[in-house]
């Protein structure tokens, strides 16, 4: 049994010598030393031998065995280098894997390019907060608690005095506040109202903006507002002011374009009537700078304030409002 275990050994690592492939040399392994390999089979035979025989046999059986294991190792290691070393394969002339890179949200994107007109003029960005004390969503603007015009903007309470701003206006009052005239600003950021449909969401953006100085005129409103709609739609773009109302600002004007679907003949989008309306603006309300405490003798100002959404859609062409906040991919690409 000796004999045929020092046999078995030196065919093994005979045959092992002549093969090269990965596969070949597994196939080997399991021929020898598998579960039901040669060794293995050889090893049955031990119960045969006389008793006192069997521990010098087990041991080089052992012996055998664990050769075999370390030298199959090695021959798969050196493999493994070789694989390593034959860099030829990596062809290094080939173009990199691009990674997918997102883009901003077009809303973001919108945002900015009102924000970017009115920096061109000479305005500042700013920001402020959107859980807003009820004094500067309201009071300050001229409404007081109980006054119809809170109608106007149906609203989140968190309490008695806090809400979810419903509008960028407070910043106009949160700015006034902390720095004297001459401002110039524009503050853009989400808003809130318990509205939704086709052309509502309860969250939406605004741009707010404001301009106080001495010896500004509706004529500067007019002037600023033209040059910001003619940039945003193009200079050919016709529009109107109509006179409208809003507690803060007086006199006050809603602004509306040409219908950009109809050019103005008149269809669903503009219900009809050849206009769509873009922002709400007018002169800052006396009453306002009282309660900011800027001097109404020397100063006077305006004000405005737009929906991103609304010029969003109206720039391409868009139906539904909600197909922004769905997050679908396929839609969010195409901008
Ligand atoms: N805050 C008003 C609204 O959301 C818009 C506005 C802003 C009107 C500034 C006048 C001046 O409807």
């Amino acid at each position: 049994m000796k004999d045929e275990l020092l046999e078995l050994k030196s065919r093994a690592l005979k045959e092992l010598e002549s093969v090269s492939e990965r596969p070949d040399i597994e196939e080997l392994r399991q021929r020898y030393l598998g579960r039901k390999g040669l060794l293995i089979l050889l090893l049955k035979k031990l119960v045969e031998l006389p008793k006192e025989e069997r521990p010098a046999i087990g041991k080089l059986a052992n012996q055998v065995k664990e050769d075999l294991i370390r030298k199959f190792q090695s021959v798969s290691d050196s493999l493994t280098t070789k694989d390593l070393e034959d860099v030829s394969v990596l062809d290094v002339t080939l173009p990199g894997r691009r990674i997918p890179l997102g883009h901003l949200h077009p809303i973001t994107k919108i945002t900015e390019e009102i924000c970017n007109i009115f920096v061109k003029l000479g305005f500042r960005v700013v920001q402020g907060p959107e859980v807003e004390l009820d004094y500067y969503n309201f009071e300050a603007l001229n409404m007081p608690k109980e006054h119809p015009a809170r109608d106007m903007q149906d609203t989140f309470y968190i309490s008695d005095n806090v809400v979810l701003r419903t509008h960028t206006s407070p910043m106009q009052i949160r700015i006034m506040e902390k720095t004297s005239p001459p401002v110039s600003i524009v503050a853009p950021g989400k808003v809130y109202r318990p509205d939704s449909d086709i052309s509502h969401t309860p969250m939406f953006h605004q741009v707010e903006g404001l301009l106080v100085d001495k010896g500004v005129s509706f004529g500067d409103l007019k002037g600023t507002l033209t040059t910001f709609v003619h940039q945003m739609f193009g200079p050919g773009i016709d529009l109107r002011f109509r006179p409208s109302f809003f507690p803060f600002t007086e006199p006050s004007a809603e602004v509306d374009i040409r219908c950009v679907v109809c050019q103005g003949k008149g269809c669903r989008v503009c219900s009809h009537t050849g206009w769509l309306e873009i922002l709400g603006s007018g002169m800052v309300d006396p009453e306002v700078f009282k309660i900011v405490g800027y001097d109404l003798e020397s100063v006077s100002g305006f004000a405005f304030g737009m929906g991103v959404e609304r010029i969003a859609m109206l720039k391409s062409g868009l139906d539904d409002i909600r197909l922004f906040f769905e997050n679908d991919i396929r839609f969010l690409q195409q901008f």
